[in-house]
């Protein structure tokens, strides 16, 4: 690429992502994944700076939520308006998507008209149908399975705060056979990290994604931990992660099972004394670390957890917590994605 200060088509072009879909990380090489990273900080640096070139300007995306969103639709929107293009939102509620009209026939339609389609929803299988018979590039905005373009934010956070930017050491707790669980331990594995995932063995992920891991760190010299017992994964970790331990889609009446599998995973000041004293906490938002939501207010009422679920509010409200530049770097991450493939 060219100097720090620049970029060009050129310089874009010669990812060679032009056209990709964007469905999981397994996809995708090391070096694939390193340079979607880069190219994120160097187009976050060219907008601080106020030098961001646009590569996008007369492309349209069509952007579908099933479920619902803050950050990935906010971070679609605004990155291709800071590229000069447009996104058109459509749900199920309001469009014939899901109840009336099938993903490959959505997928026909949209890629007569748009430049590329986001999907986020339920079952992967689904975003792979759209991406079979789209003519257009696809992008996983979150499935029950993985959670793709969080995971180049959560790299590119690491990177940004780790002692060594290229062995990344992070321990993930909570419900780990979720999006969050399953992306952390395959993209840990593929870029080779330190990745330790800790969990009650019934909340894993499935054993054909730690099987893809294991063989993914052969390649990679990753080291992979995955266990129950947090003392098997905190120490030493440079960063905490967790996620909300019931995930959209689920019954509400899983709270009451998870809090009683999950107490013990809770990220509260004694588990970041176990990691380190200068561990920092990730998580990739929205978080139960309070009474504020409607969630959190119940949770505290029915199960007796003033101070937060998966996170306490002091590590939440401590200078470890580094969630809110992971939820910047959602936009500088998805906008790489969108230029790699789109310019
Ligand atoms: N982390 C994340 O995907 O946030 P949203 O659900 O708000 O998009
Ligand atoms: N596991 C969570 C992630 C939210 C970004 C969910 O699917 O609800």
């Amino acid at each position: 690429m060219s100097s720090a200060r620049s970029l060009s088509r050129d310089d874009v072009h010669s990812l060679g992502l032009t056209g990709r879909d964007f469905l999981r990380e397994l996809d995708f090489t090391p070096l694939e994944l390193h340079s979607l990273i880069e190219l994120a900080a160097r187009l976050k640096a060219l907008r601080a700076d106020g030098q961001e070139p646009q590569f996008l300007q007369g492309k349209n995306l069509a952007a579908i939520f099933e479920k619902t969103s803050t950050r990935t639709r906010i971070s679609f929107d605004v990155a291709m308006k800071n590229q000069g293009g447009s996104t058109t939102f459509l749900d199920a509620s309001s469009s014939q998507i899901g109840h009336k009209e099938s993903p490959a026939d959505t997928a026909r339609v949209l890629s007569r008209i748009f430049d590329a389609i986001e999907y986020r929803g339920s079952g992967q299988h689904i975003v792979t149908e759209l991406a079979e018979y789209s003519d257009v590039p696809v992008y996983n905005g979150l499935t029950d399975e993985w959670h793709p373009t969080q995971m180049l934010a959560d790299f590119l956070t690491m990177r940004e705060h780790a002692r060594d930017p290229d062995r990344l050491t992070y321990c993930y707790l909570g419900d780990a056979r979720s999006n969050m669980g399953n992306s952390l331990l395959i993209m840990g594995a593929i870029m080779g990290s330190d990745v330790r995932i800790i969990a009650p063995q019934s909340l894993w992920p499935d054993k054909d994604v730690i099987a893809a891991a294991n063989q993914a760190a052969t390649q990679s010299g990753a080291m992979i931990t995955v266990s129950d017992n947090p003392q098997e994964g905190v120490p030493g970790a440079e960063f905490i992660h967790t996620d909300v331990w019931v995930s959209m889609g689920e019954a509400k009446e899983r709270w009451a099972e998870r809090i009683e599998l999950l107490r013990p995973y809770q990220v509260n000041p004694e588990l970041m004394s176990m990691a380190g004293a200068h561990t920092k906490f990730m998580h990739c938002l929205p978080a139960y670390h309070d009474t504020k939501t409607q969630v959190g207010a119940d949770i505290a009422r029915d199960f007796n957890f003033p101070e937060g679920v998966e996170v306490t509010r002091s590590v939440f409200d401590s200078p470890a917590n580094i969630a809110f530049d992971q939820a910047e770097n959602r936009m500088h991450t998805i906008k790489a994605i969108l230029v790699s493939t789109l310019a």
